[in-house]
């Protein structure tokens, strides 16, 4: 088995304290957590076939970090652990994208850091990050795998068709198989990092 990267491995780590800070709060949220965080124990395979590559919604990054690093201590920790990971990231957007009027097109992006496409190749778990301009909506969906995200940089969110509510950076959002969901940039652009458990 190859090591993994030592960048990816902080970065993985940080992803995990952050969700383990909130424990209390999302109790829900952390049978998955640590379902998700054992099996990234064992390290996949390096997936080197996708070029990095930045989209011009990446312009807001800067912005959202400066917001994200005014939250606790695990989220600029986290923070920072993505700073570094970033340069390697293949961004892309909503598959779908294309077909949604307004502005959603050129004001969104999303990288998988593990899983197809993403640093790490590897069946069981989905791990990535969106990024959202400000006034942005990310559209509603759902998918039947679990989700959990963690919020860096602020802004609202829905669940399961319920009004929007604001979350501050490290707050996380759980969302059960199949609840729809969305989020929100406001006047600063969104940040967050998002892990989906897709094994048996
Ligand atoms: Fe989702």
């Amino acid at each position: 088995m190859l090591g993994r990267d030592k960048n990816l491995q902080r970065f993985i780590d940080a992803a995990e304290a952050g969700i383990q800070a909130r424990a209390a709060d999302f109790p829900d949220a952390m049978l998955m957590a640590t379902r998700v965080f054992s099996a990234m124990k064992d390290t996949g395979e390096a997936d080197v076939k996708n070029a990095p590559a930045r989209l011009d919604a990446c312009r807001h990054l800067e912005s959202a970090y400066s917001q994200a690093r005014n939250g606790p201590d695990p989220i600029a920790n986290l923070t920072d652990a993505f700073i570094a990971i970033e340069p390697a990231l293949a961004w892309n957007r909503r598959p779908e994208a294309a077909q949604l009027a307004g502005d959603f097109f050129d004001n969104h992006a999303n990288a998988i850091v593990v899983g197809k496409g993403g640093l790490e190749a590897r069946q069981d778990v989905l791990i990535g990050v969106s990024l959202v301009a400000p006034a942005i909506t990310y559209p509603r969906h759902h998918h039947p795998p679990e989700e959990l995200y963690i919020v860096l940089s602020p802004g609202e969110w829905m669940q399961d068709d319920h009004p929007m509510v604001p979350k501050r950076s490290g707050d996380l959002v759980h969302n059960p198989p199949n609840v729809w969901h969305s989020m929100q940039a406001m006047k600063v652009p969104l940040l967050a990092i998002w892990c989906l458990w897709v094994g048996a």
